[in-house]
């Protein structure tokens, strides 16, 4: 008996776009307003902690408003569908989740749940109203999100590459492909299981022996998801 085919998704934080939640390098993007190193690493945290839970609490809010999308609900369609897919998302948010998505791996963490800030496998449920300063693990250290920042480890990582290494089809939709070692997934693939990569700066993004589509998620996704289930297989 063959087995279901297994589409792997990597997604970024362009699939969240058209749910109004900011991507990160775009001219007008989180990182053009904000500093990394004062509110997205362990040493700005040190600084201030104050403005790092007050800058994540804002987020926060903004993710509940937001809703999944066409793309998130497409890829969660196809599951549906009884296609075999896994997520793989560097996005903080619950989307994927909300659409319906059942195998998430969130690769940065998730931003609505709490974890200490000297032992990354203690998670808490998320204080009402957010983490305020005061916030403590078991351990009496402050609570911080559950989210990776730049120079720590990632550490679902390795799960997320063995995901890569058994996919039939990996579709990228909305990362710059600009942080590391995330980007690095992509080498995991076998050679000969196609890639896509569905962005509106596909062209430029894409690295050799990957499909460029120039779309936004919520029209490219759904046109692909559409096509699969019509011929009933990744093709
Ligand atoms: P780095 O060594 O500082 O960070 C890489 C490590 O941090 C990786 O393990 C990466 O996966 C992880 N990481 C931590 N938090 C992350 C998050 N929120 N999102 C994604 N990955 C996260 O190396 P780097 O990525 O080459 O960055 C070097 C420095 O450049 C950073 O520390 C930052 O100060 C700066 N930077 C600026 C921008 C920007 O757009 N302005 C973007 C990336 C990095
Ligand atoms: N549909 C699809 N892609 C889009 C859309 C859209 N509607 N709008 C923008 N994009 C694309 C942009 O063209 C860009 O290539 O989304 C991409 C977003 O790239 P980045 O802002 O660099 O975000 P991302 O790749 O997710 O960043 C990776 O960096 O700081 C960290 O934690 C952060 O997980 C994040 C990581």
């Amino acid at each position: 008996m063959t087995q279901t085919p297994h589409l792997v998704v990597f997604s970024g934080s362009g699939i969240s776009a058209e749910s109004g939640i900011e991507t990160f390098r775009a001219s007008d993007g989180l990182w053009a307003n904000h500093a990394v190193e004062d509110v997205a690493t362990p040493e700005g945290f040190r600084r201030d902690p104050g403005r790092v839970l007050e800058f994540y609490n804002r987020r926060r809010e903004q993710v509940r408003r937001a809703r999944p999308n066409a793309a998130h609900k497409a890829l969660a369609g196809l599951e549906q569908a009884g296609f075999r897919v896994s997520i793989i998302t560097q996005n903080i948010d619950d989307l994927h989740e909300r659409a319906g998505s059942k195998s998430v791996l969130h690769l940065h963490g998730e931003i609505l749940t709490a974890r200490s800030s000297v032992d990354a496998r203690m998670r808490y449920p998320l204080p009402r109203g957010g983490i305020a300063l005061g916030d403590l693990c078991d351990m009496g250290s402050q609570l911080r999100p559950d989210v990776v920042w730049f120079g720590e480890p990632v550490p679902l990582f390795d799960e997320a590459c063995a995901l890569v290494e058994e996919a039939d089809f990996l579709l990228v939709v909305g990362t710059s492909l600009a942080v590391m070692p995330a980007a690095l997934l992509l080498d995991y693939l076998n050679v000969e299981v196609p890639c896509a990569l569905v962005d509106p700066n596909a062209r430029a993004l894409s690295p050799p022996g990957v499909q460029p589509l120039s779309a936004t998620a919520g029209e490219g996704v759904p046109a692909l998801t559409r096509q699969w289930q019509r011929e009933g297989q990744l093709a």
